[in-house]
């Protein structure tokens, strides 16, 4: 069986090609012109994924190997994301399955995420818990089956990536911020600074990250911009332990609660290395399973893999010019 995939829920414009749940090729164009906004700018997104995707699904064609009448599937992203970049890749996608007489399967981005670890590692088995923490989203899942989820816990504001983001731009180091401030954090004692941990002693799987992005702020205009440059790497190196702290003690907790053994992690933040390193110790004990850096953003081929699962097992969502901005998974 074998798939085009294409994804443009937010700043990425990509596609990819899945064969027999191979990756042949995977292209991803990040969109640079929004680190000039310090974020992603919606109106600019959609123009930028119009300028792009053709050129983008020509190179994952041509790199696959794979001709058009090849393909038993086109699939897009759905849902959640930004409705303008989603219409844009819906529309391509319906168009291209249209004029090749073959079906447009509509993909939830964050079931992606979750299944882009099977890429990876097509040995993994259900059940497992899967921490998915992106710019949108930071929520624990218990994976039962394709199609079959329980959604162990989520916060109740920002996401852990979009506390990098907010993070990286109180600090001054640009967009996106996830890799600006593991970059930094490098060099700097992560012992430093106490910003706060919310939850993180209280039983229950939630999360809140607006309460330490105003402790930052607060930090940073009591310390005064010389300061606060003087000694940027032990401030950056403390807030993102406080973000992987409680990430880390929360997938502890929903490990305990359940009894399940098998963990994986997905999206953007998951490709964060002190919060692998950070898992790795704390969670010693557990089968614990990151996909590669390169499946953590934004990518195609996780949205080609999940459509292969859900093409062989006749359960695939024809879509009709249906993008759907504030999708929800259930199980
Ligand atoms: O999954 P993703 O590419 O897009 C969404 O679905 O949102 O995640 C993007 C988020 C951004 O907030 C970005 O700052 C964060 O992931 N991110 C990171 C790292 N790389 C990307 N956060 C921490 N450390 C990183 N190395
Ligand atoms: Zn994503």
């Amino acid at each position: 069986m074998t798939i085009l995939s294409i994804e443009t829920s937010c700043d990425e414009t990509a596609a990819a090609v899945c064969q027999d749940r191979k990756i042949l090729s995977s292209t991803i164009l990040s969109q640079s012109i929004h680190t000039m906004f310090g974020g992603v700018v919606p109106e600019i997104a959609s123009r930028e994924h119009e300028k792009w995707l053709s050129l983008v699904v020509k190179n994952a064609l041509s790199e696959s190997g794979v001709s058009m009448n090849e393909l038993d599937g086109v699939a897009v992203t759905r849902g959640p994301g930004l409705m303008g970049a989603l219409l844009t890749g819906v529309s391509f996608a319906m168009g291209f399955s249209q004029g090749l007489s073959i079906p447009c399967i509509g993909i939830n981005h964050i079931e992606a995420h979750i299944f882009s670890n099977f890429i990876d590692y097509p040995e993994l088995k259900y059940p497992f818990i899967c921490l998915l923490v992106s710019g949108g989203h930071t929520q624990i899942w218990l994976v039962n089956a394709l199609g079959n989820y329980e959604l162990l816990g989520e916060t109740r504001d920002d996401a852990a990536g979009e506390a990098f983001d907010k993070g990286a731009r109180i600090l001054g180091l640009g967009y996106p911020g996830g890799p600006a401030i593991e970059k930094i954090s490098r060099n700097g004692d992560e012992d430093a600074i106490a910003f706060p941990q919310a939850f993180i002693k209280k039983e229950g799987i939630e999360f809140s990250f607006s309460g330490l992005k105003t402790s930052l702020l607060n930090y940073v205009s009591k310390q005064g911009k010389e300061r606060v440059n003087s000694r940027i790497s032990d401030i950056a190196a403390s807030y993102q332990k406080a973000i992987i702290n409680v990430l880390i003690s929360k997938l502890k907790q929903a490990i305990d609660l359940t009894g399940v053994k098998i963990s994986v992690i997905a999206g953007g933040v998951a490709a964060n290395k002190r919060l692998r390193e950070f898992a790795k110790k704390e969670l010693s004990n557990f089968h614990i399973l990151f996909p590669d850096l390169s499946l953590c953003t934004d990518n195609a081929a996780m949205i080609a893999f999940l459509a292969e699962e859900y093409l062989r097992e006749n359960t695939a969502s024809p879509i009709y010019l249906d993008a759907v901005p504030n999708l929800r998974l259930v199980g």
